[in-house]
């Protein structure tokens, strides 16, 4: 529909000015005064043309109102124009939400990629890992729903100097074999090894040694590696469960061993890579890049992170040809992905885009949080905390919840809090944790949109609602100013999911889904549902189905899950 008023006026203006070079930008105001939709396209046509934006936006105007759709439109300010829908309009704009309440059938085309979670390797996933692990999820999910191919993969650190360190940790120290320790075990090891470093500094050399002799294939330290790989994944994908996260592909960093060798020698062969300083492998970078030179490989011939990361980059384009590959990783990264991604155009090879996706740091508005003795704040921990205060709540409010559950609701609540909680804030900045705002029950919160979601259920149930969402002949009478308001969030789902999936950013979709609540929740507490006459009625449920079902699917892509009651 937005279509047909973007056609009459184009139709119009490019005959009027023979011009063919025509957009027409429609935005959503706030509220009803300035309409359904508004667009300020008159002001920049105007100065292409050199006429007055006012009298191009009063010929835009007057075009619209032949528009059968348009009840009335309006010109405003300096030359904006706001358009009114007739309710019938309105109404049929729910025709354009129905085929995004269902996954898109994903397209025959090439895949995009999207690495995320990326956790390393014997140590318990700490707080702050919960970034990458649900916007990376988040992002995964909205491709994939909007019929992107969509391929989801890890990239853990299980390679590296710190299992050098381990062995030699485990060696020293240990009291019982890996496969018996828990995480936090291993973890206390490598804690007890850096510890030990400041006395004795020879550490640091057996720690070198043991991880190289692990690369050239030691047998024993292989068995090693194997086993603290094995307890990390154990815990980790209890983790994922519980985050409902899922990664198809839980690829490591050392699946690349064996392909980092043709590339170093093929950077070296086209003059990209250099032998730098003790025989380390380097990259300098053109001056005009300004970028400071990387280093490829160390002096003693052991691969680091970016080797790795140039192997990641060719193995994913042999095997899946993506057409884009995305990289859910902290800002502290952007030069690394910089010099990679300019380094592997300078290898010449043919590359899908590239992307790094960054975000901020997590703040804690808690002090207990930030100032925690001891090494890590535990994810683990912080969604057991997470679970409990979701059940003080619960009981807390007795009666005012409902549920069989409670379990399972305090579960689905505390950790839908501290999900909801990352997710609704802009990833490019600081994230602030804070569990009054997460856990709060009508504010931009998971509670408040899970406890909409079981209330527009249980009107629905109350209401025999059949579920079909039958739109040829609902009532368009007496369209009250709540539905109207309701509507009008209603229609804009569909672009809201493209917004978010196109900017890669999340939280567009968490301040549509607190909107949508707000809006819902208004018509709730004015407008009768089940005690209006029939056609008031089975329209005002089937809006609220609409509800229902956006805050359903919005909120599972964002890894929510939903109560029936609450
Ligand atoms: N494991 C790395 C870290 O913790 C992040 C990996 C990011 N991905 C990549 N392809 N480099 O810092």
């Amino acid at each position: 529909m937005v279509h047909t008023l973007t056609q009459s006026i184009t139709a119009f203006l490019s005959k009027q000015y023979s011009t063919h070079d025509l957009f027409v930008q429609w935005t959503v105001p706030d509220g009803l005064s300035h309409g359904h939709l508004s667009t300020p396209s008159a002001l920049r046509f105007a100065k292409e043309v050199g006429v007055s934006p006012k009298e191009i936006a009063q010929m835009m105007c007057d075009v619209l109102q032949g528009v059968p759709c348009v009840e009335r439109s309006e010109v405003a300010g300096p030359g904006f124009v706001n358009v009114w829908l007739t309710p019938e309009a309105l109404l049929a704009q729910l025709e354009d939400v129905l085929p995004v309440l269902q996954p898109q059938k994903t397209r025959d085309e090439d895949p995009v990629i999207v690495e995320y979670s990326q956790p390393n390797i014997a140590k318990p996933l700490g707080i702050h890992h919960i970034m990458s692990t649900i916007i990376g999820q988040s992002i995964a999910n909205l491709y994939q729903y909007l019929g992107y191919n969509t391929i989801r993969v890890n990239h853990f650190g299980d390679w590296g100097t710190q299992f050098g360190k381990l062995a030699v940790a485990l060696e020293r120290w240990g009291e019982k074999p890996v496969k018996d320790c828990s995480i936090d075990e291993l973890l206390a090891l490598y804690v007890r090894f850096h510890d030990e470093l400041e006395n004795d500094p020879t550490l640091h050399d057996a720690a070198r040694d043991t991880f190289r002799r692990l690369e050239e294939g030691d047998q024993q330290l292989r068995a090693f590696w194997k086993d603290v790989v094995a307890v990390t994944m154990d815990a980790l994908n209890r983790l994922y469960e519980r985050l409902h996260v899922s990664i198809e592909h839980p690829h490591g960093e050392s699946m690349y061993e064996d392909m980092m060798a043709p590339i170093l020698e093929e950077g070296l062969r086209k003059g990209v890579f250099t032998k730098g300083e003790k025989g380390a492998v380097v990259i300098e970078f053109p001056e005009e890049m300004k970028l400071p030179t990387a280093v490829v490989q160390k002096g003693d011939s052991a691969t680091i992170y970016m080797t790795r990361d140039f192997a990641q980059i060719r193995y994913r384009i042999d095997r899946w040809h993506p057409h884009a590959m995305y990289y859910v990783v902290d800002h502290a990264q952007s030069l690394h992905f910089q010099q990679l991604f300019t380094a592997v155009k300078m290898l010449g090879w043919e590359l899908p885009h590239l992307e790094h996706i960054a975000f901020g740091r997590m703040r804690f508005r808690e002090k207990s949080m930030s100032t925690r003795k001891g090494n890590i704040l535990k994810l683990e921990e912080v969604l057991d905390e997470a679970h409990a205060r979701a059940k003080r709540i619960i009981e807390e409010r007795g009666d005012a919840v409902q549920t069989d559950d409670p379990e399972a609701l305090a579960e689905m609540m505390g950790v839908g809090s501290v999900i909801y909680g990352v997710l609704s804030q802009n990833r490019k900045q600081d994230v602030t944790f804070d569990w009054g705002s997460f856990l709060s029950f009508d504010g931009n919160s998971a509670p408040y949109v899970q406890y909409t979601y079981a209330r527009s259920r249980s009107v629905l149930r109350k209401g025999k609602w059949n579920g079909e969402h039958v739109l040829s002949n609902v009532s368009t009478a007496d369209l009250s100013e709540t539905e109207h308001l309701l509507l009008k969030v209603l229609m804009q789902f569909p672009h809201i999911l493209e917004e978010a999936r196109s900017s890669h950013m999340p939280h567009i979709l968490t301040n549509y889904l607190f909107e949508l609540c707000q809006r819902f929740n208004a018509f709730y507490n004015s407008d009768p549902i089940l005690q209006s006459p029939p056609p008031l009625k089975g329209r005002r449920l089937l809006l609220t189905s609409f509800v229902s079902q956006i805050l359903k699917t919005g909120g599972e892509l964002l890894c929510l899950r939903f109560p029936e009651s609450m």
